[in-house]
């Protein structure tokens, strides 16, 4: 068994070949963190004394460096790693943006897709995906996960696991796929990437840990640890997320890798006086594998040595990441994943774009279209294309998309070439740039202004740059940035009618647009085929779908603002019931967009609610029923939310969760019984002991188009 084989190979290895496997360097490129360039690194490859390499890419690059490893004396074969996040060629849109798709099957063939490019290229391993629950929008790295909720956030883990995985590890065209990051990183204090967490641990387990365990539930085959402190411990060093529950309580047999320098970052925390301390409090505390500290292949010989270190906890962490090679067939074949031929063939596959064009529309958010203005017609006869998003392509790819040395990566449809291939002949585009997106340059208003006003109707495209959100990208000011939205204003005055695009990687704020502007379309960055997609959708070819995610906040004052809140003592009924109430004297309560709001070109009715019983004991069940319409003209698809509110318990619980949604395809006119099953588990929650459970008592239950939009409501019983 492999099992078998890992312990015979545990005997031959000396305490330095161990710890090699243990240590994981980059290729020198594409730094996140501070960059020893190590001169001596082939030489050690070739002594055994490296397990891992990151950034490393390529059939061929791969296979140099893998036959650097076959000539160490126990050919233990390398992985390699990357930040593979929403595609490898072909950019998918970011992950937040797929999450508005919420199309599960779709998020995971993206996965699927990006799995077999990847593997194709001799690349064993992505860090992806991001499972961080993220309620602040000011933190660059909401765009890499699924948002702020944790019922939407777990089955997106689910799917993109199992897309990046496959059927099984060992397949060619699967790749181990990382949850990260373990865990807290996405509620850092005021949105500032690595910045603390504080946490109480049942908002820990109920909001931030179950997108982790649904990551194991698919099967992960890692897992990375995280920069932050959680309530004063390094997620690094922390025993209680690793052993306890990780390894623990939830048995996980895959491999945990550091962050990038997050060993030795625990020194600046002042939680290791240096990087031997950093080392050993990072091994005991369960961290397998270091990236880029070079605290293990400094320091973990000695404290072995010292007695700091007992060897059976090397030999665990070792255990681990040599079950993953073994599981890969890299011992049966280093060279499997390094296939020139292969690779060719996977990175020009035009399937791969026609999924990430059909996901790309289904990522497009309408927020409004008050004027029916959209779809266009094919056949305007003149159509001005204006902002400073129309024309540049590698912004589409966004942030996190991967810079390929041995590929052509430049295949993006830009949304000026996605309009031109849409419209018919007789239409007449006309471009100008306008403004830039950030500066206030005006000297672009006055050429955008007069094209504006030889055109039928005007797109103005406009947003964040694709780099303004990722990691490192943290940003007080969410507002829309530059003069954009006084660009806008100044178009407005021509009194034609303009679609609005707004390009982002978080929500952002654009209060005088959304209160002025008749139609909004929020595209984010869609990835390759970002032109193609936004022209589907603004001309009706893709009846929009896509449902936010996150919660859109009216300014960064209100900033945390998710749907989900507790429910507070004093409770304003709504944005204007403010005296001696939990308000803001100078802002609404409510967001600007809300979670799980997104419109269509159709519109949905919900009638007929019916629930089978009225009560449900704790190891029953209720099927809840309701007739949902397209009552509008166009054939499109209804995300159906269903939420449920526990109105007393025995600690505070949230105002309403989602707890099941379906995504539903109908013609105009046609009806369709859709059914949700409410049991136990969905009635759960933790209590103050941290127990699991469900406590009798009424509960309310929501069916709606948003997380404001309810459009249905019952209550029932839970009784013993
Ligand atoms: O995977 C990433 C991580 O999310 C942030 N720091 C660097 C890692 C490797 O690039």
């Amino acid at each position: 068994t492999t099992e078998q084989k890992i312990d015979d190979l545990l005997l031959k290895m000396t305490l330095e070949e161990k710890i090699g496997q243990l240590n994981q360097y980059t290729n020198d490129a594409n730094p996140t963190g501070p960059l020893v360039i190590n001169p001596n690194k082939e030489k050690e490859i070739k002594e055994g004394k490296l397990g891992s390499m990151l950034n490393v890419m390529g059939a061929d690059r791969t296979r140099k460096y893998q036959e650097l490893a076959m000539q160490s004396r126990l050919k233990i074969p390398l992985l390699f790693g990357l930040d593979v996040i929403h595609g490898y060629k072909i950019t998918f849109p970011l992950p937040l943006a797929e999450a508005a798709s919420w199309d599960l099957p779709l998020i995971e063939q993206s996965a699927r897709i990006a799995a077999t490019e990847a593997a194709a290229s001799g690349v064993h391993w992505t860090f992806a995906p991001m499972v961080d629950i993220a309620r602040d929008p000011r933190w660059g790295r909401v765009m890499e996960g699924a948002g702020e909720d944790t019922f939407l956030g777990s089955k997106i883990a689910y799917a993109r696991v199992k897309g990046f995985q496959g059927n099984k590890l060992g397949d060619l065209n699967s790749v181990m796929a990382c949850a990260k990051h373990f865990v807290g990183y996405g509620a850092a204090v005021g949105g500032r990437d690595y910045n603390s967490v504080d946490m109480s641990n049942r908002m820990l387990w109920e909001t931030y840990l179950p997108p982790f365990k649904a990551s194991v539930d698919a099967g992960v085959a890692t897992f990375m640890n995280s920069f932050n402190d959680l309530n004063g411990i390094p997620a690094t060093a922390n025993a209680y997320i690793q052993r306890d529950i990780l390894k623990g309580k939830w048995k996980y047999d895959g491999f945990i890798v550091s962050d990038w320098g997050s060993i030795g970052e625990m020194v600046a925390h002042g939680y290791a006086k240096d990087n031997k301390e950093a080392a050993e409090k990072a091994i005991l505390a369960g961290n397998d594998m270091d990236m880029e500290s070079n605290a293990y292949r400094y320091h973990l010989a000695e404290l072995v040595k010292e007695g700091k270190v007992p060897m059976s906890i090397v030999d665990e962490a070792v255990r681990r990441i040599l079950r993953k090679k073994f599981e890969l067939g890299l011992f049966d074949n280093p060279y499997r994943f390094s296939d020139a031929k292969r690779q060719e063939k996977a990175l020009n596959n035009p399937e791969h774009a026609k999924v990430a064009r059909e996901i790309a529309a289904k990522s497009i958010v309408l927020l409004k279209n008050e004027q029916n203005v959209l779809p266009l017609s094919k056949d305007t006869k003149t159509i001005a294309f204006i902002g400073p998003m129309v024309k540049p392509k590698r912004n589409n790819h966004g942030f996190w998309s991967i810079d390929l040395k041995d590929v052509d990566s430049t295949y993006i449809v830009s949304q000026w070439e996605g309009l031109e291939r849409k419209v018919g002949k007789n239409t007449k585009l006309l471009y100008a740039k306008g403004c830039d997106i950030e500066g206030n340059n005006r000297s672009g208003f006055e050429e955008a202004i007069a094209i504006a006003k030889q055109s039928d109707v005007v797109i103005v495209s406009i947003g964040e740059r694709h780099d303004m959100s990722g990691e490192a990208k943290s940003r007080s000011n969410i507002h829309l940035p530059g003069i954009q939205e006084e660009f806008i204003q100044e178009l407005q005055k021509t009194g034609k009618p303009i679609v609005v695009l707004i390009n982002a990687g978080r929500p952002l704020i654009f209060n005088w647009i959304a209160d002025n502007m008749p139609t909004i379309v929020y595209t984010w960055w869609l990835g390759s085929e970002a032109g193609n997609a936004i022209a589907d959708v603004l001309f009706g070819d893709y009846n929009p779908s896509g449902k936010l995610p996150m919660t859109f906040p009216r300014d960064e004052g209100q900033i945390p603002l998710y749907y989900n809140h507790f429910s507070t003592g004093r409770p304003s009924k709504d944005d204007n019931d403010k005296i001696y109430k939990s308000a803001y004297i100078d802002l609404p309560n409510s967001a600007k967009f809300p979670f799980g709001f997104g419109l269509s070109y159709t519109t949905f009715t919900y009638n007929d609610l019916k629930l089978s019983a009225p009560s449900l004991t704790s190891k029953g069940s209720i099927t809840v029923s309701f007739t949902l319409t397209n009552s509008g003209k166009y054939a499109g698809e209804e995300v159906v939310q269903l939420y449920l509110k526990d109105p007393f318990a025995s600690v505070v619980r949230p105002i309403k969760e989602l707890k099941g949604f379906q995504k539903v395809k109908l013609n105009p006119g046609e009806q369709k019984t859709i059914t949700f099953t409410v049991d136990n588990e969905l009635l759960s929650f933790y209590n103050d002991q941290l127990e699991w459970v469900s406590e009798p008592g009424a509960f309310e239950l929501m069916l709606g188009s948003s997380s404001e939009d309810i459009r249905l409501h019952a209550t029932f019983e839970l009784v013993k």
